[in-house]
């Protein structure tokens, strides 16, 4: 296969795409066969701190194309994706439609590649949280089931797509190109201003993320979110660059929390830096985590359920839930310095872009 269409639309999709497509033009560079791409952002993300800076910081190219379908609700997303995907299809059309993750993008630009009978490959396929309420599962789910080349981050997603009956040599476990961009930037990562502004110095603070619609769409649940986390971080800070999403709830609440250093979206390089040198993390994120796990930074997952669970059984990651007990039970084994060590998955070495592109190239 030599012609893909590549699908990037919100923030952990970027990091996700950038290493597969460094991966393609190291492959042209050594191969007489080429792999011609076209890079497409479905606009799904769209501020500069959402999107532009990560392109930049993570050496990705422009888009080719930039579908710009903005915010919305999930039909009216992923309706207008499908509807301009379409018309970029008519223009060129590739061998294969890559996917990553499972974001609204995800979902909308394989189902509209499927129909007009190009190959979907999708990259972080088969795995499965099992809570339909996310709108993640369902994108997940809908993905896989019209998937024709899957690559996945872990064996137990292999497990999950053989248990839907998919057949073994569709199936793929190459590793996880999110980790592939954490360990290549790891060396140029970046401080970020208020690091010198508030006198942080390693392991003296927290960093948290929050946008899950379950813990920041109500009022009331994010209010006692953050109070019992700004009242039992004992001596720490917690730096919380806050998610548009968040942000517009958040200004109606009209409170102020002593503990909390809140920022805007922070860029790639500015936040693995405040990552790496914390002394915890607390989110609702699944990519987070898998970044935490591997620079073995101690994390918290403010969630019921998570489609990563080798995170919690391998890595440094608890699935801490959000009952207010719970937290504090949590924070104060982590103020104890009682958190466990945790290793790394399997193939989580930086060299999964490369596996990928090597398959697709043969197929
Ligand atoms: C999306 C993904 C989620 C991912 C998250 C990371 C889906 C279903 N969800 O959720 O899996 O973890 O991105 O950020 O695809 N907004 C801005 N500026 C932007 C982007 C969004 O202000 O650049 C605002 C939108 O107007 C909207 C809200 O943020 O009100 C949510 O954006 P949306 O892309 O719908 O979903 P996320 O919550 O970001």
């Amino acid at each position: 296969m030599n012609k893909i269409d590549i699908i990037a639309g919100a923030r952990p999709n970027f990091m996700k795409i950038g290493p597969i497509i460094h991966a393609i033009h190291e492959y042209n560079n050594k191969s007489s066969l080429q792999i011609e791409y076209r890079l497409i952002h479905t606009g799904q993300h769209y501020d500069k701190k959402m999107s532009e800076d990560f392109f930049e910081q993570l050496n990705i190219p422009k888009p080719h194309i930039n579908l710009g379908v903005g915010s919305g609700t999930q039909a009216e997303q992923t309706a207008n994706i499908m509807i301009k995907y379409e018309k970029a299809l008519t223009e060129w059309k590739p061998d294969l439609c890559l996917v990553v993750g499972d974001v609204t993008s995800t979902m909308a630009c394989a189902i509209t590649a499927k129909k007009q009978w190009v190959k979907v490959a999708h990259v972080e396929g088969g795995i499965r949280s099992y809570d339909e309420k996310m709108p993640e599962e369902i994108n997940r789910m809908v993905t896989d089931s019209i998937t024709d080349i899957f690559f996945t981050t872990t064996k137990l997603a292999n497990q999950n797509l053989k248990n839907l009956g998919h057949d073994d040599d569709k199936i793929y476990f190459v590793g996880n190109t999110m980790i592939d961009s954490l360990i290549g930037n790891l060396e140029r990562l970046k401080e970020p201003p208020l690091w010198i502004d508030n006198k942080l110095s390693k392991n003296s603070y927290l960093v948290m993320t929050l946008h899950r619609p379950s813990n920041v769409d109500g009022m009331d649940n994010l209010r006692s979110l953050l109070k019992v986390i700004n009242d039992n971080v004992g001596n720490k800070k917690v730096i919380f660059p806050m998610h548009p999403r968040t942000k517009k709830m958040y200004e109606q609440l009209g409170m102020q929390f002593s503990n909390l250093i809140i920022t805007s979206p922070m860029s790639y390089l500015e936040f693995i830096f405040l990552i790496k040198n914390s002394a915890g993390v607390i989110t609702d994120s699944g990519g987070i985590t898998e970044e935490t796990t591997v620079l073995k930074i101690p994390c918290l997952t403010l969630r019921d359920s998570t489609e990563r669970p080798e995170t919690v059984s391998i890595g440094t990651n608890e699935l801490v839930g959000k009952n207010p007990k719970d937290i504090v039970r949590y924070l104060k084994k982590l103020e104890a310095g009682n958190w466990k060590v945790g290793g790394i998955p399997e193939l989580w070495d930086g060299q999964t872009a490369q596996r990928i592109v090597k398959i697709i190239a043969s197929l």
